[in-house]
């Protein structure tokens, strides 16, 4: 070998580590009238290995040139060769550099595209109706490489100093403060400070006709939010939760914020709901700005909890970084986790962590497939990293973190974060990394714990049976579908027990960790509650007696959380085919007064999961089991808010009213709702705005043409974010073919944003009156979608296809996915498939006698 080969690495996807990047002084002048932008960025490198050759990231860039200087001043001009397939530059020099330091200069210029990612385009119209543009970026996971040649590895951290130049008109926003503004050549140079030890896929850009509210101070650092002109009006409630959740960091992570200032941008086309870039996080509309008058709970409560997540990212992710791709987890399931803590603590009231039972049983019910993935999964190219950021690493992993975090006791956690924290700082970590800080502080072996859930797929479901004097409990991994190569899996469950002896309770603690254990019962034994605070992530099962147990005793004696789980279980059996159809559906009857919204949710979703799968036959027996379900609770409840009730409560409202007036199809209560309708566009006070969007949702389900064109209009000329998301969705929904049609041309079109156009096609799939005809579509559309969908938004497009739940579509839509081999990155396709075939499995299974079975249970 001589001494200049350096091993190119077996991995076409990772670069070689003989040069490794410590600074990079960038200055990028971006063009927003041509879309285009020219770069020149001087990288600071150090050699370790004597090389002729450099290997970095680019793509859809064009290098003009690059020059290598050397220690001893030598210069040396490179060739550049671009391998667009492994978006890579490969330069070459004439003579062997050596090791030591250099520095490397490039020229670069490229297009700022309109794919939302990269340097990228983003427009608006201004008040007077002109449609004006703005360049901002998204980078994460791998698309820096878009907008400067670089190492593009999130484990290759170095310091920015970026100098943009920009028309003089506009503003410009990085992830530092400015440092110093000037006028050349009648251009506006704005000099940003170095930012911290990074990573490239952190790095930001937004140049446009931005506008700043005034700071608001989180110690010494500087917090404001930025919107294109004319939006001022609904950035208060954003900065609350943004202060409020800063605070919070700073307190629990024991480290002070490690930028020298926040802002906060939202940007009206936006691919994710936010992204973390350090100090300048940008999201989309919807998710930063909200009228607090009009905002429903919902909406509000989205706000606080994007703002918070991403706050959380500054030091979960930005000052401490997985590795590598596969441990996304580390980011993302912390600052999920973090997320719900920080709103828990500024709204108590909201119950933040009972919400989180709904997250918790989304992630169940991918995590049940067989082809689930676990939560640490290799990833190699682009597109499997993008795959990453699904239901597993956010929902499950912020799952298990918090039943480790109620395991090893809450402080235990905190200070093993505070430590994992301080000892990675500016670096990069993995989950040993963190086992290793939390184990230590909680001295416990927490690797042990942990391991299983991290790195097996799946999760268990916990038969409990009282046999005897003692409890039996069991565990198993849980699948939909039968498989056998699963059935030797084991986790090491932390368990809570609550055991009621008349109205006495005791508590019991084990880890199970074989396949099964018992326990004594203490004598007169009343009820036993496995998931005692319903923290853990399995499913239980309490078979025979103890469900009839707890079933006598009265749900009321349950907490919220644990009637969740208790109907959440319940359902999932039911979908696998554990517990008979009937059985379930007479639960819903010890549910006549229940009043949380969590619960209510699972009982519609699985509403809504048997409209998928009924023949339209059966559909109006349906109908006619939700209505009776679902009417006695809202009428309780009535159509007006009462005084003392709780933000909780009113969100219900909307939930039930939106079921009765769509999935139960009530004329009675769709007449109300158009009257209640009317009068809330003559005066927008009259309603609470917890139920509008269920007004416009049952107005669009019965809804004529006339109709679509006003919500089309509304939608054009809405005056919040959420108001126009709000009649966007509402053209998903109408059941007339012609609205459908007209909705779907309307997604490739441009007339809906391609932010946005993905979400529409995917409700237009979901909808079994639009299903087929979306279907068709998205078959003769494919190509165009393909082109021009942001990645993230085409695969979330795509899980609308579990919503085709016929034997004759699902063999289509294989049939389709397989012969135009589509790759939707990681196990994204393969676990569509399965819930498609999950879904039509069961129509198979329950179709026939479904009709006789809810017309009992209406009974
Ligand atoms: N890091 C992500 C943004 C992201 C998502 C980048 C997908 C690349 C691909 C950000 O922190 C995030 O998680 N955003 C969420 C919102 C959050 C509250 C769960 C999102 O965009 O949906
Ligand atoms: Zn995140």
């Amino acid at each position: 070998m001589s001494l200049e080969d350096v091993p190119s690495s077996s991995d076409p996807y990772r670069l070689p580590r003989h040069m490794i990047p410590s600074r990079y002084d960038l200055r990028l002048e971006p063009d927003l009238a041509v879309a285009s932008f020219s770069g020149e960025a001087t990288i600071a490198l150090t050699v370790k290995q004597t090389t002729k050759t450099i290997q970095l990231n680019a793509v859809d860039l064009v290098i003009e040139s690059a020059t290598i200087e050397g220690v001893k001043g030598q210069t040396f001009t490179a060739s550049v060769e671009l391998e667009p397939d492994t978006q890579r530059a490969k330069l070459t020099v004439g003579e062997p550099i050596p090791p030591g330091e250099c520095r490397l200069h490039l020229s670069f210029h490229g297009k700022l595209n309109d794919q939302l990612r990269g340097f990228y385009r983003s427009t608006y119209k201004d008040a007077t109706g002109a449609r004006q543009s703005l360049a901002a970026t998204q980078f994460e996971a791998t698309d820096a490489r878009r907008a400067f040649p670089c190492w593009d590895e999130p484990d290759f951290k170095a310091v920015f100093a970026t100098t943009l130049v920009v028309d003089p008109r506009l503003t410009a926003v990085s992830n530092t403060s400015v440092i110093a503004e000037s006028i050349e050549n009648n251009k506006k140079v704005i000099r940003f400070a170095e930012t911290i030890n990074m990573s490239t896929y952190l790095v930001a850009f937004v140049v446009g006709q931005i506008e700043a509210t005034p700071p608001r101070f989180v110690g010494r650092t500087p917090l404001r939010l930025w919107t294109v002109p004319g939006k001022h009006s609904l950035t208060s409630f954003g900065h609350d939760i943004a202060v409020a959740s800063l605070t919070f960091f700073e307190n629990y992570y024991g480290v002070p914020y490690p930028g020298d200032k926040l802002d906060l941008l939202a940007i009206p086309d936006f691919a994710s709901g936010a992204m973390e870039n350090l100090g300048a996080i940008t999201f989309r509309e919807t998710a930063l700005l909200v009228d607090q008058q009009t905002g429903t709970h919902a909406e509000l409560e989205r706000i606080a909890d994007v703002v918070a997540h991403e706050n959380a990212h500054m030091w979960f992710g930005d000052l401490v970084t997985m590795a590598w791709w596969n441990g996304l987890w580390l980011n993302e399931a912390f600052a999920t986790f973090m997320e719900m803590l920080a709103v828990d603590a500024w709204k108590p009231e909201w119950k933040r962590w009972d919400s989180f039972a709904v997250a918790r049983a989304a992630a169940f019910s991918v995590d049940g497939l067989v082809s689930t993935r676990p939560i640490e999964y290799p990833v190699r190219a682009p597109k499997d990293a993008d795959a990453m950021f699904d239901i597993l690493t956010y929902e499950k992993g912020a799952s298990v973190l918090r039943m480790l975090e109620q395991h090893i006791g809450s402080t235990a956690f905190r200070d093993g974060v505070r430590q994992y924290l301080r000892t990675h700082a500016y670096g990069n970590a993995d989950t040993k990394d963190l086992w290793t800080a939390l184990g230590t502080v909680a001295r416990q072996p927490v690797p042990e714990l942990m391991d299983g859930w991290i790195f097996q797929p799946g999760f268990p479901l916990v038969t409990a049976e009282v046999e005897g004097n003692h409890l039996r409990l069991l565990q198993q991994r849980f699948t939909y579908i039968t498989e056998t190569s699963t059935a030797g899996q084991l986790w090491q469950i932390p368990v809570q027990i609550r055991l009621s002896i008349g109205d006495r309770t005791e508590h019991r603690k084990l880890l199970l960790t074989e396949r099964e254990t018992s326990i004594r019962l203490p004598a007169g034994v009343t009820s036993v509650f496995v998931n005692e605070g319903g923290h853990g992530f399995y499913r239980v099962r309490h078979q025979g007696l103890l469900l009839q147990q707890l079933l006598d005793q009265g749900l009321e004696c349950l907490a919220a959380i644990e009637r969740f789980a208790l109907i959440s279980d319940a359902w999932a059996t039911t979908m696998a085919g554990l517990t008979p159809l009937p059985e379930f559906l007479r639960l819903p009857t010890h549910f006549k007064n229940e009043r949380n919204k969590n619960v209510w949710t699972v009982l519609l979703d699985s509403f809504s999961f048997l409209n998928r799968i009924v023949s339209s036959d059966d559909r109006a027996v349906l109908e006619a089991f939700v209505r009776g379900c679902v009417k006695p609770a809202f009428n309780e409840l009535g159509w007006e808010p009462r005084s003392g009730e709780s933000d909780l409560d009113r969100q219900l409202r909307g939930d039930l009213l939106g079921a009765l007036g769509k999935l139960g199809n009530d004329a009675a209560t769709q007449q109300e709702a158009a009257e209640r309708y009317q009068r809330y566009r003559n005066d927008l006070t009259t309603v609470d705005p917890n139920i509008v969007p269920a007004l416009v949702t049952i107005l669009a389900h019965t809804g004529d043409q006339t109709r679509y064109d006003e919500f089309s209009e509304r939608y054009r000329t809405a005056t919040t974010p959420q108001e126009e998301r709000r009649y966007l969705f509402s053209l998903a929904t109408f059941r007339l073919p012609s609205a459908a049609k007209r909705t779907l041309e309307r997604t490739i079109n441009g007339e809906i944003r391609t932010q946005d156009a993905p979400f529409i096609v995917g409700a237009l799939l979901s909808n079994v009156h639009s299903r087929e005809q979306a279907w068709d579509f998205v078959k003769a559309n494919w190509d165009q979608m393909d082109r021009l969908f942001p990645k993230q938004g085409l695969r979330r497009m795509c899980g609308g296809i579990v919503g085709l739940a016929t034997p004759e579509l699902e063999k289509d839509v294989r049939g389709f996915f397989t012969s135009r081999k589509i790759d939707l990155g990681g196990k994204t396709l393969d676990q569509y498939l399965e819930q498609l075939r999950v879904a039509v499995s069961f129509r198979e299974r329950e179709g026939g006698t479904v009709r006789a079975v809810l017309m009992n249970a209406t009974e």
